[in-house]
């Protein structure tokens, strides 16, 4: 054969009763390179494909026993014989066997008597037909382990992926956790040295004024009455020598000495006021500067604004830029409250300042008709609330007022929108810590742009 090439290594099964049709078929395929295998009825051909499974099955139809058609049928429904082509070996003209035969499942027949070539052509047609299925078959499974394999790797590549994501997450929310923390020992380190250098100067500077202010305000009422002697003396001078040296007469004209003896008195008690000032200042001081981070204390809250609102005195007065700014004080009956009093007149200082600053800035913007339409004031509203067990300072102003964006940004650390000459960003993060992390009470603040602004302070009492 020329072409056996492409038969060789393949296997055949020849099933058919007839042995000079077997010697016949079997001489043709043997020589074409095929390796043969014969059966001679149907029940030792369906034995045989148990142990060796053929690429091809030439199948007689009449035998003895179970005939083609039969041995077709059980192939045909045995998985692993199922797919192995069967080609009928047909009597010339027989169109019923040829078309039973291939509804079967056969995948064509060859007439008897046989011709070679044709036999051959056939079976070479089914033969390659046979093995490119074989080889896709083959491809398909390799095809299919290497999508399980990438669907596999896929799977895990996405595990992967998952938990790096979770890992990043966790990470983040770790350092954000970190930075949080950071800032927060910042602000307690910026706070409590702030507080402290500034608290110990304040103390020392009203400690020290304390003694002299003192002793004027002890003299005063010395000198009042050692004046207001001499002056009874002097009268009496007068009444008993009515006309003096002419030297004193014009003396006495030049220094105007009836204004002197009746303004005297009063240069006296001005000092006396100004010396009380003196004494408020430097009490306020000392209330304002006390270091009190160990424990809390019974404190009047009033006493804390008051002492913030005398140390920010002279912000509240006009000046060639602006008019003065009013405050309200709308005082409630306040019990005692349990607190950190520095550190909260800390947090009065903070927003009262803030809220002068939003007035300046709008009086910069206003021309003086809207300011006097809309004079700039602090208000200043104290109350307890029984329910909540809690006291609330509310500091209203009408100043400029701030976005809402701005607004949810004001207790951030460092967050600022004034110039750096005049704005830290520090005052409110760390009013937001003494009044929320400190007391355990909330810091709350309402703005309408151009409207203005309430900061509200809630301390619970217990
Ligand atoms: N009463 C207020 N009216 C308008 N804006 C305010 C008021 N209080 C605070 N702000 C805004 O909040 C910002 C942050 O305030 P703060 O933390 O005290 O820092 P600073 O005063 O140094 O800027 C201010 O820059 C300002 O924009
Ligand atoms: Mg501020």
């Amino acid at each position: 054969m020329t072409n056996n090439l492409s038969f060789s290594g393949n296997t055949i099964l020849i099933v058919d009763d007839n042995p000079t049709n077997l010697g016949v078929i079997f001489n043709v395929l043997d020589e074409a390179g095929l390796e043969v295998l014969v059966a001679q009825d149907g029940e030792s051909a369906l034995q045989k494909t148990e142990y060796v499974i053929p690429d091809l099955i030439l199948l007689d139809i009449m035998m003895p026993g179970i005939d083609g058609f039969e041995t077709c049928s059980r192939l045909k429904t045995n998985p692993s014989t199922s797919d192995i082509p069967i080609i009928f070996m047909t009597a010339l003209g027989n169109t019923e066997q040829k078309v039973k035969g291939l509804s079967l499942g056969a995948v064509d027949y060859i007439t008897k008597p046989f011709k070679k070539e044709e036999v051959l052509a056939r079976m070479k047609v089914h033969l390659e037909l046979r093995n490119l299925t074989k080889a896709l078959a083959s491809k398909n499974q390799l095809l299919e382990e290497k999508i399980q394999e990438k669907t596999r790797l896929e799977e895990t590549l996405q595990r992967l992926n998952q938990e790096l994501e979770t890992r990043v997450e966790a990470r983040t929310t770790e350092l954000k956790q970190a930075l949080q923390n950071l800032q927060q020992t910042q602000l307690q380190l910026i706070q409590s040295e702030k507080m402290s250098t500034l608290g110990q100067l304040v103390a020392g500077v009203a400690h020290e004024i304390n003694n002299p202010v003192a002793f004027i305000h002890g003299n005063l009422n010395h000198t009042e009455r050692y004046i207001q002697d001499l002056l009874t003396i002097f009268q009496l001078y007068q009444q008993q020598t009515p006309s003096p040296d002419p030297a004193i007469t014009t003396l006495a004209e030049e220094v105007d000495l009836e204004y002197l003896i009746q303004d005297l008195p009063q240069v006296i008690s001005s000092m006396k006021v100004g010396v009380e000032r003196i004494r408020q200042i430097s009490v306020s001081l000392r209330t304002f500067s006390r270091t009190d981070n160990t424990s809390k204390q019974e404190t009047n809250l009033h006493e804390g604004i008051d002492s913030a609102l005398l140390i920010l005195k002279y912000r509240l007065k006009a000046n060639e830029k602006i008019l003065p700014i009013e405050v309200i004080k709308n005082y409630g009956d306040l019990p005692l409250v349990p607190c950190y009093p520095g550190q909260l007149n800390q947090v009065f200082i903070n927003i009262i300042a803030n809220a002068i600053d939003a007035l300046e800035e709008a009086g910069f913007k206003r021309n003086s008709e809207a300011i006097k339409a809309n004079p700039s004031q602090i208000i200043i509203k104290t109350e307890v609330d029984p329910s909540q067990n809690n006291v609330s300072i509310r500091i209203k102003d009408n100043g400029l007022g701030m976005s809402e964006e701005i607004r949810s940004k004001i207790f951030d650390y460092l967050f600022t929108t004034k110039p750096p000459e005049k704005g830290t960003g520090l005052g409110l993060s760390i009013s937001y810590q003494i009044v929320v992390e400190k007391h355990c009470g909330q810091l709350n603040c309402y703005s309408q742009p151009g409207v203005g602004t309430e900061f509200i302070i809630k301390i619970p009492l217990s």
